[in-house]
């Protein structure tokens, strides 16, 4: 592992018509538990979630997908682990960028990049060039990633070069293509917290908790993540036209 970041400037992505949807996958390891098989078969089962949430996600139009794929804490798991989650990325971008292309699916691995393996830096960098012309949905993947470390990373840059705004020195220290903030974030498992999820973009993210694990989860629980999301009204800080009385 070495500790130098390089940040190169991004390229931007296309504007993204479609909700902004995060999903926190939480779950994987008490699936496995309660089955009395090792984590890494959750994780495993996990991946397979993944295949079929971005294909409903693309069916149901959203505009972005970021799913919360490793963060810089979870390096703390056994080694096993780790490797066995790596491989399981690897292996998504391996195999899955073929059809994510065929299916419009632009994919961006979203996180710090210098302590991965190289062959894991190579899969990416050849899925994201592979997908680059899919304009359907954009995939984010965050890996290595810790919403308050990539804040630091921006701001650092932002001193030190004249980037333009925070959130164009953001999206530098993510890796990331451009993409509007978060609308909805959905966390799996009962667990009620962002866990340092792209901070930036939550800012006034609706959140949706759902006790269902991880690998079970499916197009008919990100269905009922969208129904209570449209159910809410967004006001962003404003009061709402029934508090106007009607006046504007
Ligand atoms: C959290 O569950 C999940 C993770 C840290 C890893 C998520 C990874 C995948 C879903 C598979 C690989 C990803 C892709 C994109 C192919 P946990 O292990 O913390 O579960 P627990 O809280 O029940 O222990």
């Amino acid at each position: 592992m070495t500790s130098t970041l390089s940040i190169d400037a991004p390229e931007r992505g296309v504007a993204q018509a479609g909700l902004h949807v995060g999903i926190i996958m939480d779950g994987n390891g008490r699936w496995a538990e309660a089955r009395r098989l090792p984590r890494t078969a959750g994780h495993r089962v996990g991946a397979e979630a993944v295949n079929r949430v971005v294909e409903a996600a693309r069916r149901a139009g959203i505009g972005t997908l970021s799913l919360y794929a490793f963060s810089e804490e979870n390096w703390q798991r056994p080694q096993a682990e780790v490797r066995a989650l790596m491989r399981l990325l690897e292996r998504f971008l391996t195999r899955e960028s073929a059809r994510c292309c065929e299916h419009g699916v632009r994919i961006n691995v979203i996180g710090r990049r210098d302590r991965f393996r190289a062959r894991l830096l190579r899969a990416i960098e050849r899925a994201e060039r592979e997908t680059r012309f899919a304009q359907g949905m954009l995939l984010r993947i965050a890996v290595d990633h810790s919403g308050r470390a990539a804040l630091e990373r921006a701001a650092a840059l932002l001193a030190r070069e004249r980037t333009k705004s925070l959130r164009e020195a953001w999206d530098r220290s993510l890796h990331a293509l451009s993409a509007p903030d978060l609308d909805l974030v959905i966390r799996t498992s009962g667990e009620q917290r962002l866990s340092d999820f792209l901070l930036l973009e939550c800012a006034y993210a609706e959140l949706y908790f759902t006790d269902q694990l991880w690998p079970d989860f499916g197009e008919d629980d990100l269905a009922a993540a969208l129904v209570s999301y449209r159910g809410r009204e967004r006001r962003f800080g404003r009061v709402s036209c029934a508090q106007m009385g009607g006046r504007s």
